[in-house]
């Protein structure tokens, strides 16, 4: 990687937080994945998360991301890598886990600031323009048993969320959850 790469790298990609860490480690306690499974974790940023679910999980990891500097640098760590909006490309009933920590932070319009980090940080003004779409979507690429692991914020709406998961067919479970000055940060796991 250049040092021109690097700088794209470090202003255009998220980089692990409090929230890839706790969504990683709630999802490496609870899931009891097998070596045929298939998990998906949607907007991968550095990888972290992924990388942290293909070591410590015996399941295949796939690892997605609508940026491609982050799909470049989850590549760059060994993840299988795709770059996608959401789940649009993939096959119908195929993940048995999917894993996403949203951009979530309700943003004025008047400050949005249009480039990468802003695709990865900024929900919209509700904080909710990435994760109402999200949970339309992902009941199709879930196998029939299969759970969704989705870190939100209390900044966020965590009822708002649960109550959108319920009119997509899904029931919500706080599995972790870690607070801070300014919010807390919970993880649904949500299934059918
Ligand atoms: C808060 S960051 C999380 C990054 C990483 N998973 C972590 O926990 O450190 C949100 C990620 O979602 C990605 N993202 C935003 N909108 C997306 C979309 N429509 N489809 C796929 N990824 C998206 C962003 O590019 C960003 O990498």
């Amino acid at each position: 990687m250049t040092l021109e790469d690097r700088r794209d790298v470090e202003t255009d990609v998220y980089q692990p937080a409090e929230d890839s860490y706790l969504l990683a480690e709630a999802v490496v306690d609870r899931l009891e994945a097998e070596s045929d499974d298939v998990l998906l974790e949607v907007g991968t940023g550095s990888g972290y998360v992924a990388g942290r679910l293909a070591e410590e999980l015996p399941a295949r990891v796939i690892a997605s991301d609508v940026n491609p500097h982050a799909v470049r640098q989850a590549r760059e760590e060994g993840l299988e890598t795709v770059r996608a909006d959401l789940v649009s490309p993939f096959a119908d009933d195929v993940f048995d886990a999917v894993v996403f920590n949203p951009p979530y932070l309700p943003t004025d319009p008047e400050n949005e600031w249009d480039d990468w980090m802003e695709r990865a940080l900024s929900g919209g003004e509700d904080g909710r323009a990435v994760i109402d779409p999200f949970l339309a979507a992902v009941g199709r690429v879930l196998a029939p048993d299969g759970a969704v692991y989705l870190l939100v914020s209390s900044l966020t709406g965590v009822d708002d969320v649960v109550e959108e998961a319920g009119e997509h067919g899904f029931s919500a479970v706080a599995v972790a959850d870690e607070s801070f000055p300014f919010e807390t940060l919970s993880v649904l796991e949500l299934f059918r």
